[in-house]
């Protein structure tokens, strides 16, 4: 047993035990999706698991339940990925990746196939294509505008259009899609918006055709080079600006703004060829979800450091810099600041929730016992009205390295030092997983 290990069935429960005090402003639920293969099914890849979404409900200060689905996905049910005339089915995927709400549905996402609407109690209503229009996969980490409500997101395929653009409404109607040149396809796990433009990541990871059925087919390409393009989305013929920068990979951004100058600001969490290569040699071998935990042990390599590029359209020039050296991932942040200058990114070292200040320069963590992993954190706003930026909470599932128990802990977002506000024992051990969101119960109507 390990953190990784993956549960055998689906289970509820009620009345979860509170360590601390749960905000009563807590009222909503937290949803993790992550891949948990079916019991002795064995899987190539860490990331090919079917997509199962753990769930805690929380309300007026208690945790009401926790419960644990399968996303019922056409791979789910065995069926080819292959249509009869020939065409790829997108709804035959894990969809294993994140959960999101949009225009009042919750979708569990995977990058190469189509969104899997679930219930707010995790039951599977189906794949989502939003009356015909999405004719790509969508990426697992869509952007919602928070001024304007849109939906920024893409799909990439392996085959041309390897990119296309696409933009939900506010209502979640599917209003624009463009393709996007790129030389190849490449796995883009993930983009950058802005108030008015997208920021694209085409980097050297790329389609390798003879791995196809044997696990993930995308591996490090030299000769692809890396760039990032500039586009504004709110005009529909703009072109890419295009930057080249020195070849990496990004699996997530953190965010990125337009600054007084016009510059478009990224900040991202950045790994070198060994560091990747790392990372996905040791994914590759998680057929043993075990093996995974101990090779990462055993690797110098695979750490991954948040940078910050600055593009600059006008001069058409490009910088990137370190913003610190620790190995972090899962980058977020207060949505409300979604594509505008962010003060505040909250990350994970596996076994701390890192939060750095990006304006005053300071980097605090809150470290959990030993013994203990922890992933991605989400913030959850403390009032719908004026604020301090991390005037909220962090919630984060943490789960024992030898697989024994998991809690659902909530941090206060402005004091990491602090004790935790509150910890929710959940029934069993949560394997690690990957994104996750809070869904606030909506205000009631007068
Ligand atoms: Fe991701």
């Amino acid at each position: 047993m390990s953190y990784l290990t993956p549960v055998p069935d689906e289970i509820d429960a009620v009345a979860l035990p509170v360590s601390g005090a749960l905000p009563p402003e807590l009222t909503g639920r937290y949803f993790r999706n992550g891949p948990n293969p079916l019991p002795g099914e064995r899987s190539s890849h860490w990331f090919i698991g079917h997509g199962m979404v753990h769930g805690v409900r929380l309300r007026d200060g208690r945790a009401e339940w926790y419960r644990n689905r399968w996303v019922r996905t056409g791979k789910l049910a065995g069926r080819p990925n292959v249509r009869p005339d020939g065409r790829p089915d997108l709804a035959v995927a894990s969809a294993n990746t994140h959960v999101i709400e949009h225009a009042g549905r919750v979708l569990a996402l995977v990058e190469n196939g189509l969104p899997h609407q679930i219930t707010p109690d995790l039951d599977t209503v189906g794949a989502v294509d939003f009356e015909g229009r999405l004719t790509t996969a969508m990426t697992a980490h869509p952007k919602q505008d928070p001024v304007t409500g849109d939906l920024h997101f893409f799909g990439y395929g392996v085959r041309p259009p390897y990119l296309t653009y696409h933009r939900l409404d506010a209502s979640g109607a599917l209003v624009h899609s463009r393709e996007v040149t790129v030389p190849g396809g490449t796995m883009m796990h993930d983009f950058a918006v802005t108030e008015h433009h997208v920021v694209w990541l085409d980097l050297p990871v790329t389609f390798q055709p003879h791995l196809v059925g044997a696990t993930m087919p995308y591996q490090w390409d030299d000769r692809y080079g890396a760039r990032l393009g500039v586009m504004r989305h709110d005009r529909p013929d703009a072109p890419v600006h295009w930057f080249d920068i020195a070849p990496c990979y990004v699996f997530h951004v953190g965010n990125a703004h337009e600054d007084d100058s016009g510059r478009i600001v990224l900040d991202a969490v950045r790994y070198s060829r060994a560091d990747f290569t790392a990372v996905w040699q040791m994914a590759g071998g998680a057929a043993n979800p075990a093996g995974l935990a101990a090779s990462a042990a055993a690797s110098p390599d695979g750490a991954a450091q948040l940078h910050r590029w600055t593009l600059d359209p006008a001069a058409g020039t490009v910088t990137e810099q370190p913003l610190d050296d620790r190995a972090v991932e899962f980058p977020t942040l207060d949505d409300e600041r979604v594509g505008r200058a962010a003060r505040y990114l909250y990350t994970s070292d596996d076994s701390a929730i890192v939060k750095y200040d990006l304006v005053g320069g300071g980097v605090s963590s809150h470290r959990l016992e030993p013994g203990i992993y922890v992933g991605e954190a989400v913030f959850v706003p403390a009032t719908t009205g004026p604020r301090r930026e991390d005037d909220g909470w962090l919630l984060s599932i943490t789960t024992r390295h030898d697989g024994s128990a998991s809690q659902l802990l909530v941090l206060d977002a402005a004091d990491l030092a602090a004790p935790p506000v509150a910890a929710v024992d959940l029934p069993r051990a949560v394997p690690a997983g990957f994104h996750g969101s809070w869904i606030a119960d909506a205000p009631a109507t007068p």
